[in-house]
């Protein structure tokens, strides 16, 4: 039996499967999957996550109880969750993804969507049995008294769910997204709205990247559940149950990143791209193609921002790296070609025989983005809203001298914005300006606030970040989690 659990939607690695039958594993991408990774792995924590895709389900049938750790493969102890497709579809791509991440992101066109109707009621029953899944799997897998740490949006039904079925146990619930502010969380039917707060408050302990998020959440828990929320003591009260409410803002372990950024596929890849760029001097970004990143303003922006320089005609290149994300999605298909367009368009207006404003990669490829990342003068970090953003924390650690242009709705403002050129994401002409400010910023300035952005990006490393979680679980016997 385990002590510490943690469970999440994505597991820290993925299968794909080749016509004749053979499986390749790849690490699983995002920030929550980045985070936890280094912290879980040699800790003997059980990751419990489920199979998201043919792939997936392959390799989980080849192994007995879903444990793929136990197929030879080097990682963590892993327990893989075989959920019939269908009802993984509705819960991930219809509930997680279009709705749950909707809201907390503030994506929604509002006066076409949401519209809740009978499909959603069935997609809803869909995300409860996808959440019972995991609370099932928990409790089997739980040790007595153990710790058990759910992470994020898909799953904020399971710590209710999980408590039901085992009182004994310690539960974490743990957000990597923003919180929605109550006007906007309750565009959600009201018994849905409810019955998601209710969830995470059947936690122990419900955590935030951002002291904004958490109060965003203890006002919807104050508003929508008329529950007692204690501010300076960071607590939720609800029918006589008090969930701790903590802020715990994920950083980077630096070493580790550094390690795996000289390995020489990345080192090729530097080559590789100093030739294609020369001395130029290089815009970065890093994202998924995703609806909340703000690519196409980012883009836009970098336009205006050529259209009032031409001073830095032929002396920088925008290399924006916008991977595939949740292509299952219409939205995120339509807003990958609306990226691919607004970059033509740049490629258009400025582009000569022997300069390419702008180099737009859309196929996933780590060690390339290692390489850009040390490579980077200015880091373009603008999402519409984002519960921390792990690039914004992983640039300034890999490159010596990059400014970073940060929006000031990223969780990671709160302790980067003091050394970041901060933003309002929706205001494309002061990006515009701010990639010009970073462009030219003198030499020790870069520097001083580059050493600012490393210690403050490393300040809490998944590890630590991990450990006081647990810790605000409190002690444990660990006599009885056996
Ligand atoms: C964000 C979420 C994670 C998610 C990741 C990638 O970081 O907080 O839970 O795993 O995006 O999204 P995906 O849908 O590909 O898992």
């Amino acid at each position: 039996m385990n002590s510490v659990l943690v469970a999440s939607n994505r597991g820290p690695v993925s299968f794909t499967v080749s016509d004749d039958g053979e499986l390749t594993m790849k690490r699983g991408g995002g920030g929550l999957v980045s985070g936890l990774s280094g912290a879980t792995k040699d800790d003997g924590v059980l990751w419990v996550c489920a199979a998201l895709s043919d792939g997936d389900r392959s390799a989980v049938r080849l192994t007995p109880g879903g444990r793929i750790d136990q197929a030879g493969y080097d990682i963590g102890k892993v327990r893989m969750l075989d959920i019939p497709p269908a009802t993984f579809h509705r819960a991930y791509n219809a509930v997680a993804n279009s709705t749950l991440w909707f809201v907390n992101h503030l994506l929604y066109d509002i006066p076409n969507s949401p519209s809740f109707g009978t499909r959603f009621a069935r997609e809803w029953e869909s995300y409860r049995d996808y959440n019972g899944a995991f609370a099932l799997a928990l409790a089997e897998e739980a040790g007595h008294g153990a710790r058990v740490m759910v992470q994020d949006y898909h799953l904020t039904l399971t710590p209710a769910m999980l408590r039901a079925e085992r009182p004994d146990l310690r539960i974490a619930h743990f957000s990597h997204t923003p919180w929605a502010p109550p006007e906007y969380f309750s565009l959600l039917p009201d018994a849905v709205a409810r019955e998601v707060l209710e969830g995470i408050l059947g936690a122990d302990h419900a955590g935030f990247l951002a002291d904004r998020w958490a109060q965003a959440f203890m006002d919807c828990c104050e508003a929508l559940l008329g529950a007692e929320a204690d501010r300076a003591g960071r607590s939720v009260t609800h029918q006589g149950r008090t969930t701790r409410i903590g802020v715990h803002s994920l950083g980077v372990d630096g070493d580790a990143l550094w390690e795996r950024a000289v390995e020489p596929d990345v080192e090729s890849h530097m080559a590789a791209l100093r030739e294609q760029v020369g001395e130029r001097s290089l815009i970065v970004r890093i994202d998924r193609t995703e609806l909340s990143k703000n690519i196409v303003r980012g883009l836009v922006a970098y336009g205006e921002f050529l259209a009032a320089h031409p001073e830095w005609h032929g002396r920088v290149v925008h290399l924006a790296f916008a991977y595939p994300s949740r292509h299952d999605l219409p939205e995120y298909r339509e807003y990958t070609a609306m990226v691919q367009r607004c970059a033509q368009e740049i490629e258009d207006t400025y582009a000569t025989e022997d300069w390419d404003p702008l180099i737009l990669n859309v196929n996933d490829d780590y060690p390339r983005s290692l390489a850009a990342y040390r490579m980077a003068d200015v880091l373009l970090v603008n999402p519409i809203r984002d519960g921390m953003n792990l690039v914004a924390k992983e640039g300034p650690i890999l490159s010596p001298r990059c400014a970073l242009v940060l929006s000031r709705e990223a969780g990671a403002a709160a302790e980067l914005g003091p050394h970041a050129l901060v933003v309002n994401p929706y205001d494309i002409t002061e990006t515009a300006d701010a990639l010009h400010e970073a462009l030219v910023m003198p030499e020790d300035e870069r520097r001083m606030r580059r050493d600012k952005l490393h210690a403050a990006a490393t300040a809490l490393p998944p590890q630590k970040w991990l450990a006081a979680q647990l810790d605000a679980l409190g002690p444990i016997d660990e006599q009885q989690a056996l």
